[in-house]
């Protein structure tokens, strides 16, 4: 890694306003009113999203956040639960005196797009993000909101069916009416994830108290939804503008969507469960992972996953081939480094097929057993276990082949 990782330049230029880093506090608890902003902001990060603005004011049930494994929630928390005057009057100019960059979020219907977005803008909003329970409601709002903002907006996606049948197709609509009106439209992809349920084994109650005990899912589990949407609208338009969130929980996970194209990172689960200074440490994770992968600043690595995910490119039969009778045309070329093996295990115990043994400082895997899956060298923490797909085969090649392969 590159000593100089303090170098690396994180700030993003995102829909014209230069932020310190990409990462966005999204809609949330911690965004309830200028308090929660301003710390965030001090904190690093780039922008944030005010709690979603309603005309009426939430009345939140008692209880509405709760814990799914380490690093997701489950909440049935509606949206602010202080009135749009006390954000035009107070949260949102004191958020913007302290230097936030702020996103107003206005939902959930075309009659409070109507009566909040300008006021929202006249208070200093740099941004209004439209978040609404269903598809259908986003376009007479994103319309609305052209007619009377001059500010960038954000389309809030989710992809949460049957309300949600195809947010990819609804980004591209978005943008094609910010491109007829000439008024910047950028997406935000995803909101939380559900309904979902989940059970408290000690009062053998639902975890949090909505009707059936139906909640949202956020944090680390949904990251893979949220990454294939977010790439499908950015292999559709490279020259969107817009921020994935979902799940991520680790700098790694930020890079994913940067390379998929995204020009900023959502955030809030991980967050709330460890704390706003979290975002701090996110950051300088982030400056030495992008060192150590050879980047000096977030253009370089922009989009940089795209052209790789093609079908083209892929080994791998396509989601609907997966019953036909596809022949494996390519293996898996190991290496190991034994210099830094912890001798954890993990390759060997993850492997279904017994396949693999560790010997240290001998790495082996018997390649009559082997099924290329991955796992091994998917689950080493140090990259010690590293493979590569190679030259196409077949697995009768490969069984003539065999030797005992050392990597
Ligand atoms: C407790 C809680 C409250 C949320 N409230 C809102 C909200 O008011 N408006 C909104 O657009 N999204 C809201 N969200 C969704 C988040 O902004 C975000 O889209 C989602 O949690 C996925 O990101 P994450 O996995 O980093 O948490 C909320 C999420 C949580 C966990």
């Amino acid at each position: 890694m590159s000593k100089n990782f303090e170098n690396v330049d994180v700030s993003v230029e995102f829909g014209g306003v230069k932020l310190q880093s990409p990462f966005i506090l999204s809609s949330g608890p911690l965004t309830y009113a200028a308090e929660g902003m301003i710390k965030a902001h001090k904190n690093g990060v780039g922008a944030v999203v005010t709690k979603t603005i309603r005309i009426n004011r939430a009345i939140n049930p008692v209880t509405h956040i709760g814990t799914m494994n380490a690093d997701s929630l489950v909440n049935c928390e509606k949206w602010a639960d202080s009135d749009p005057e006390v954000w035009f009057n107070r949260e949102i100019p004191m958020a913007k005196k302290a230097g936030c960059v702020v996103i107003a979020s206005v939902g959930h219907t075309l009659e409070e797009a109507e009566a909040i977005v300008a006021p929202a803008e006249a208070a200093g909003a740099d941004f209004i993000e439209l978040v609404s329970y269903t598809e259908i409601d986003m376009l007479p709002m994103l319309e609305a909101t052209i007619a009377r903002v001059k500010i960038p907006i954000i389309c809030k996606l989710s992809s949460n069916y049957p309300a949600w049948k195809d947010p990819v197709e609804c980004a591209r609509k978005c943008i094609e009416i910010g491109k007829a009106n000439n008024h910047k439209v950028m997406i935000a992809a995803i909101d939380s994830v559900g309904p979902v349920l989940a059970i408290d084994v000690y009062t053998q109650g639902p975890k949090v108290s909505s009707e059936n005990g139906y909640a949202w899912l956020s944090g680390g589990a949904i990251r893979p939804i949220s990454m294939k949407i977010n790439y499908e609208i950015m292999k559709m338009d490279r020259n969107i503008i817009s921020y994935g969130i979902g799940g991520v929980t680790k700098a790694e996970d930020a890079l994913e969507y940067l390379m998929v194209g995204t020009t900023g990172v959502g955030i809030c689960s991980i967050a709330i469960i460890k704390g706003i200074e979290y975002i701090s440490k996110l950051i300088v994770d982030l400056k030495k992972k992008m060192s150590e992968l050879g980047y000096s600043n977030i253009a370089e690595l922009r989009g940089s996953a795209i052209d790789n995910l093609s079908k083209e490119t892929s080994n791998e039969p396509t989601v609907g081939e997966q019953e036909k009778d596809v022949e494996s045309d390519a293996k898996l070329q190991f290496t190991f480094k034994e210099e830094i093996c912890i001798k954890c295990n993990k390759c060997v115990k993850i492997c279904s097929y017994d396949a693999r043994t560790l010997k240290f400082p001998e790495m082996r895997v018997d390649r009559d057993l082997c099924r290329n899956c991955g796992a091994c060298s998917s689950v080493c923490p140090t990259r010690a276990l590293t493979s590569v797909a190679v030259k196409k085969f077949t697995r009768t090649d490969d069984l003539q082949n065999y030797v005992a392969y050392f990597s």
